[in-house]
C-alpha cells in the first residue's frame, strides 16, 4: 500500500490562497508520480477570520494541526489588522506551540534568475541559514512602564537557553554534514556587544564542533555577515544564528537569490510537526490578480517533502522549479513573469507529469 500523509493547509491572507493553490497542484502531481497519497485539510484562519469572529487560532484547531504530518502556510498579515496581532497570535504561536525550533532558509540563486550582486552567479550563491526559531527576542519577554509618559520605559529581553541554543547548533552541524558541500558552518553572532547571549552561543558552538571534526567552523559578527553576503556570498555553506539575526539576514538572503517571490522556508521540529511557508508576506495589493509568483510557495512544498523523507518527489519539484525559472519566466517579480500565477503552477506541474527521470 502506498504511503499517505495528512497535510494541514492554512492559506491565510492576501495572496496566500493563490500561491498555496499552486503548491497543492504541484504536490498532487508529484504524489501521483511517486506513488504516495496526500490528504489536505484547509483551515480558514487569518485576517478575515479574525475580523469576522475575533478568533486567531482557536484551541480546537491546535489538536488536528498537531496530528497532521505537516502544515502548509500561505501568508499572514492583513491591512485592517494592527501589525503584531496575527503575527504573534498565529505564525509565532504555531512556531512556539509546536516547538519548531529550526527555521531553515535556503539561499540559492537558480539559473536564469537576476541577482542584484554584480558578477555573482548560481555557483556563488548557494547556502542555507539555520535560524533558531523559538527563543531570543521573539519570546515576548519584557514590558513597559509609564507608557505614553515622559518617563516611559520599554524592556524587551532576549532569552537564550543552553538547551535551545545547543539543539539548534547541533542541527546545523548535522545539516551541514549531510548537505556535503563546503562542509563549513559559520556562527553568526555579535560577541563584541551581546556579551552574555553570544558568549553562550559561542561556547556551545565550539563544544558541539568537537563532535564534528569533518566540519570547518567559522565565526562572523552579524554586521560583517551582511557585508560578506553581498561581497563574497560564495564563502558561505551553512550559517547558524539566533532568531532575530536570522530573521534579518534571511531577507537579505532572499534578495540576493532573486527576491521574496522565490524564497521558501521551513519551520522544523525534528521530533514533531513542521510547517512550511513562502517567506514573503501577504502582498495585499496583489490579492486576486493572479500576478504573484508562486515559486516560493512551490519550493516550500519541496522542503516539506524533504522533511517527510520523500526525497525523490522533492527533487522532482526542484527540477521543475529550475526548469521554469531558467526557460520560461521572463522575470521573477509579480506582474512581470510573462505568465499568471496559475500558469506558473501549470508549468511546474507539466514538467513533473512529463518527466521520465525516475
Ligand atoms: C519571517 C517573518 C516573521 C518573523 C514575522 C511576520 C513575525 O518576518 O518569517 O521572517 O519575524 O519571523
Ligand atoms: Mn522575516
Amino acid at each position: 500500500m502506498s504511503k499517505e500523509y495528512n497535510i494541514a493547509v492554512i492559506p491565510g491572507d492576501g495572496t496566500g490562497p493563490e500561491v498555496v493553490a499552486e503548491g497543492i497542484k504541484v504536490l498532487n502531481s508529484v504524489a501521483e508520480k511517486c506513488d504516495f497519497k496526500l490528504n489536505f485539510t484547509h483551515y480558514g484562519l487569518g485576517g478575515e477570520h479574525y475580523k469576522a469572529t475575533g478568533e486567531i487560532l482557536p484551541e480546537e484547531v491546535l489538536e488536528p494541526l498537531a496530528a497532521s504530518d505537516a502544515i502548509y502556510l500561505g501568508a499572514i498579515g492583513h491591512p485592517d489588522v494592527k501589525p503584531g496581532i496575527l503575527e504573534k497570535g498565529l505564525l509565532l504561536k504555531l512556531r512556539f506551540d509546536f516547538d519548531q525550533y529550526i527555521n531553515l532558509r535556503p539561499v540559492k540563486l537558480y539559473e536564469g534568475v537576476m541577482t542584484p550582486i554584480k558578477d555573482k552567479g548560481p555557483e556563488d550563491i548557494d547556502f542555507v541559514v539555520v535560524r533558531e526559531n523559538t527563543e531570543g527576542l521573539y519570546v515576548g519577554a519584557g514590558g513597559c512602564l509609564k507608557r505614553g509618559t515622559a518617563d516611559e520605559v520599554a524592556v524587551q529581553t532576549s532569552i537564550n537557553t543552553r538547551k535551545g541554543v545547543e539543539r539548534c547548533i547541533r542541527y546545523a552541524f548535522e545539516f551541514c554534514r549531510n548537505r556535503n558541500k563546503q562542509k563549513k558552518l559559520t556562527l553568526c553572532g555579535k560577541t563584541n556587544v551581546l556579551t552574555f547571549a553570544f558568549d553562550l552561543w559561542e561556547r556551545a558552538f565550539y563544544e558541539v564542533a568537537q563532535e564534528y571534526p569533518d566540519i570547518e567552523t567559522d565565526y562572523a559578527h552579524v554586521d560583517a555577515i551582511c557585508m560578506w553576503m553581498v561581497k563574497n556570498p560564495e564563502w558561505f555553506d551553512v550559517i547558524v544564528t539566533d532568531n532575530m539575526f536570522g530573521d534579518i539576514i534571511t531577507d537579505l538572503g532572499a534578495m540576493i537569490q532573486g527576491g521574496m517571490g522565490i524564497a521558501a522556508g521551513a519551520n522544523i521540529n525534528p521530533e514533531g510537526v513542521s510547517m512550511f511557508e513562502p517567506i514573503g508576506g501577504s502582498a495585499p495589493k496583489y490579492t486576486g490578480r493572479q500576478i504573484i509568483n508562486p515559486i516560493a510557495a512551490i519550493s516550500a512544498t519541496q522542503l516539506m517533502l524533504e522533511t517527510m523523507g520523500e526525497l525523490k518527489a522533492a527533487s522532482l519539484i526542484e527540477q521543475g522549479v529550475i526548469k521554469v525559472l531558467r526557460d520560461d519566466l521572463k522575470d521573477v517579480a509579480a506582474g512581470k513573469m510573462g505568465y499568471t500565477t496559475q500558469e506558473v503552477g501549470d508549468l511546474v506541474t507539466d514538467y513533473i507529469k512529463t518527466s521520465i527521470d525516475l
